[in-house]
């Protein structure tokens, strides 16, 4: 299996994924949601990039199983049901309804790797099935890590470093010079994840604005079994 890897939302814009699975990652922390989301009985979710098209398509849809979700500047928008906090999506309010979510960062990277031939979400959180899941297509992949406003983050790259490093103990993976790195940084990282993130922006920031439980329930592994794939611009749950 040969995995290229996107360091930024960016990136992924120039890659050609026509005939490739596309795994995006935004732990920090629209992936984390979004996996979170569904985990807890949303029927859907809809990635969008602005605020506006967010409004439009929920004008169009049924309010009464329709919310809205997501953030700028780490902060939940005005009007909306949901910032970005993975703790707020929880079943008693989520389930049986469809999410449209904008963030920052990760809903763009899914916008720039859409004519994918199939696309899932990674998060700490589920990288073990979404690891299963691509073990059993057996296609080539590319790993979209959104990063933080067009730069590399460390919290993406380290869950990127997880999924490579759990294909190479299942089959043969041919990776570039950045999946090299990473599969060394989880490495290097994956006995205490949090410590080994602390100098990373996004987590800095998040921290000075009091979401340190965000981060503690990003940062754990392995506690969902969800692939959120994506089927005509929306994600729902496989698994
Ligand atoms: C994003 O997609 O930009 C992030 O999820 C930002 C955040 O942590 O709120």
């Amino acid at each position: 299996m040969r995995v290229q890897v996107a360091g930024t939302a960016q990136s992924g814009v120039k890659i050609d994924c026509s005939s490739r699975i596309a795994v995006v990652i935004d732990v920090l922390r629209a992936t984390s949601v979004m996996t979170t989301a569904l985990d807890n009985g949303a029927r859907s979710v809809l990635p969008v990039t602005t605020i506006e098209e967010a409004e439009t398509v929920f004008k169009t849809s049924d309010p009464a199983c329709t919310l809205k979700g997501g953030e700028r500047h780490a902060l939940k928008i005005d009007g909306f049901d949901f910032g970005n906090s993975p703790l707020e999506y929880k079943r008693a309010l989520v389930a049986g309804k469809d999410i449209i979510i904008t963030t920052t960062n990760g809903t763009n990277a899914i916008r720039n790797v859409q004519k994918a031939e199939m696309m899932v979400l990674a998060c700490l959180r589920n990288a073990s099935a979404v690891v299963g899941f691509l073990i059993g297509k057996n296609k080539d992949v590319v790993i979209v890590c959104s990063g933080t406003e067009g730069k590399f983050s460390m919290d993406d790259g380290l869950c990127a470093g997880m999924l490579l490093h759990l294909l190479k103990e299942k089959t043969p993976v041919e990776w570039d010079d950045l999946g090299f790195l990473l599969e060394r940084f989880y490495r290097n990282s994956a006995h205490d994840i949090f410590a080994s993130l602390l100098d990373c922006f996004h987590v800095k920031r998040l921290l000075s604005l009091g979401f340190h439980e965000d981060l503690k329930f990003c940062f754990q592994t392995d506690r969902s079994t969800c692939i959120p794939m994506e089927i005509d611009g929306r994600f729902v749950r496989m698994g």
